[in-house]
């Protein structure tokens, strides 16, 4: 340990500090003709200035072969602080392939948590999934490379924690034991949580000044998976994970830590924390994003993104981030994240809360089977076009996807070919002839009389499905056994 810190002091010792964290997801890209994969390593580097160089290491030789690595500016403070680029390296890797890539090096800026030198570890998961049928993507997530709260004003900062695959995402301190940092001394002024909010609390003045954060965020599964390797092994902790590492500042005292005077406020149109945005292929998103701050000279956007995001500024706290996805970049969701921050004098920066978007390339789902509505309930349908194909001493709305779950809100009663009225199944209960819902056991359709179709009501979503088997499933779950117990 002691020869490979001093080789890195020897390499690295002539730099001032200069580190400002770094952040790396990936994407399984497609199987080669020769069985080996294709995966797509993003990573955010960030350094006082642009031109400092660090590369990532394969300690473990199984990492497949570089096909190709670019690195592009993606954003720089406007005094100078710093610089953040993005690195997009291409892996060939066997197929099923597991390894670890690593960032080390020498020095952090300076910071209260004393931490000198860094390390990163990613840890790529690319066996098959038995839920999904493929390989994991990581979550996806990025960092600005220093986030700025004065010392007086409580600020949480929720971290965006997207996975492609639907999998839990969770956050944790980079750990000694597993070798994720050098020295892992965490900021004492910040508190993490597991859901990837990091806390700040005011504190006192003493305590202002730059922080490092080194943290690892992990996906898990939410149901016990296997991952397909001579025969398959059986998962529920972590797949991947992933580093996400940045300094926080701790600035002196505001004279108010209302939104809006000192520290920006963002305005409509400004989407929300972690908002989902569509953008087809080829297509520029503009996301605009508007701010004030009242006691203010100067309002600069600072953004953390894919290295060919575009942003202006109009004027007045105006700005617009504009992205164009490529062809590569299909169906693929890709994170963007900006603060707004105001210099009332040379020294003096506040920044606003932090947001960050996910923008999905491609279209924007349709939403035409979950949105609930009394008045055109198109959410839910019966799957036939005539009360013949109804069958009331047989099944009833028997959904055509055998596998999906249903619940009240994606599954009503509104035949959309008509040969029904439009609320056919909420009329007023007289036989069997019009009420769908008509439970066997009539113990159950008295759990809950405002919701079941015993009751006269032409509410669509007062109808509840709550299944025959289990009266307290909550929030009424729908599932394909339930349905059995349902008839005309
Ligand atoms: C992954 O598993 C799915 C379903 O079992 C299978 O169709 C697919 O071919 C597998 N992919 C690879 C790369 O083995
Ligand atoms: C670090 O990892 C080790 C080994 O998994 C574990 O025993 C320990 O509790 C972890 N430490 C923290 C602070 O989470
Ligand atoms: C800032 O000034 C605008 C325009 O005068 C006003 O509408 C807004 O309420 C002010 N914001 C705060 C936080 O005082
Ligand atoms: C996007 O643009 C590229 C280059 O102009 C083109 O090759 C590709 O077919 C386009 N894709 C779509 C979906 O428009
Ligand atoms: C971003 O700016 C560059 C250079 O000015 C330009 O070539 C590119 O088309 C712009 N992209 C978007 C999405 O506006
Ligand atoms: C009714 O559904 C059947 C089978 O799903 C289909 O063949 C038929 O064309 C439909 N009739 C009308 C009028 O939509
Ligand atoms: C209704 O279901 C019963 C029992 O499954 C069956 O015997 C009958 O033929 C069905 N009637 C129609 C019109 O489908
Ligand atoms: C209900 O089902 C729809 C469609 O399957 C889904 O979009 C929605 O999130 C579900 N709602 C709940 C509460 O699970
Ligand atoms: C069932 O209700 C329908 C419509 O109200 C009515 O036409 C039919 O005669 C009723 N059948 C019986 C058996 O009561
Ligand atoms: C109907 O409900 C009663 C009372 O809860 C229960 O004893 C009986 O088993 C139920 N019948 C069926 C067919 O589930
Ligand atoms: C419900 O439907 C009945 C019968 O069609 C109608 O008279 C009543 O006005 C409706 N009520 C509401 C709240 O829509
Ligand atoms: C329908 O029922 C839901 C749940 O009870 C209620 O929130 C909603 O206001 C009702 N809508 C109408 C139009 O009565």
């Amino acid at each position: 340990m002691c020869v490979s810190l001093m080789l890195l002091l020897l390499v690295c010792g002539a730099q001032s500090t200069h580190f400002y964290g770094t952040v790396m997801t990936y994407y399984p890209k497609n199987t080669n003709a020769d069985g080996s994969l294709t995966v797509v390593l993003r990573y955010k580097l960030s350094f006082h200035d642009c031109s400092t160089r660090d590369l990532w290491q394969c300690p473990s030789l199984n990492c497949g072969t570089q096909t190709s690595l670019v690195l592009n500016v993606v954003d720089q403070e406007s005094s100078g602080e710093w610089c953040q680029r993005e690195g997009i390296m291409t892996r060939r890797v066997p197929i099923n392939s597991q390894f670890q890539l690593e960032l080390t090096g020498f020095a952090w800026i300076n910071n209260n948590n004393g931490i000198m030198f860094w390390r990163a570890v990613t840890g790529v998961e690319l066996r098959n999934r038995s839920d999904i049928g493929q390989a994991n993507t990581s979550p996806q997530t990025i960092i600005l490379p220093a986030l700025r709260v004065p010392s007086n004003c409580r600020r949480d900062f929720h971290l965006l924690d997207f996975d492609p695959d639907g999998d839990e995402v969770r956050c944790r301190y980079a750990n000694s034991s597993l070798s994720e940092c050098f020295d892992c001394t965490t900021p004492s002024v910040l508190s993490l949580s597991e859901s990837c909010i990091l806390s700040f609390s005011p504190t006192s003045s003493a305590n202002e000044g730059p922080y490092t954060v080194q943290m690892v965020m992990e996906d898990f599964p939410r149901q016990t998976i296997s991952l397909t390797q001579n025969g398959g092994l059986t998962v529920n902790s972590a797949i991947s994970k992933i580093p996400v590492q940045f300094a926080v500042r701790v600035d002196p005292a505001v004279p108010s830590c209302t939104e809006g005077l000192y520290l920006p406020r963002f305005l409509t149109p400004t989407p929300a924390n972690k908002a989902q945005l569509y953008a087809p292929v080829n297509q520029t998103l503009s996301i605009s994003v508007n701010a004030e701050a009242n006691v203010s000279r100067t309002l600069e956007l600072l953004f953390s993104g894919p290295h060919n995001t575009n942003k202006s500024s109009l004027g007045a706290g105006r700005f617009l981030l504009r992205w164009t996805p490529s062809q590569e970049e299909d169906g693929e969701s890709h994170p963007i994240c900006f603060v707004v921050q105001s210099i009332t004098s040379s020294t003096t920066k506040y920044q606003s809360e932090l947001r960050c978007v996910i923008v999905t390339v491609g279209n924007e789902p349709t939403i035409s089977t979950a949105v609930p509505s009394t008045t055109t309930p198109t959410f839910n349908y019966h799957p036939y076009n005539n009360s013949l194909n109804y069958n009331y001493s047989s099944l009833n709305n028997y959904p055509t996807d055998f596998d999906q779950q249903y619940n009240y809100t994606s599954y009503n009663h509104y035949s959309i070919n008509n040969n029904y009225p439009t609320q056919h199944n909420n009329y007023p209960y007289t036989n069997h002839t019009n009420i769908h819902h008509f439970f066997t056991n009539d113990t159950y359709t008295n759990n809950n009389p405002t919701k079941n179709s015993r009751t006269y009501n032409n509410n669509t979503s007062n109808y509840n499905h709550r299944p025959f088997t289990n009266s307290d499933c909550s929030p009424y779950y729908y599932n394909i056994e339930s349905i059995r117990d349902f008839y005309i």
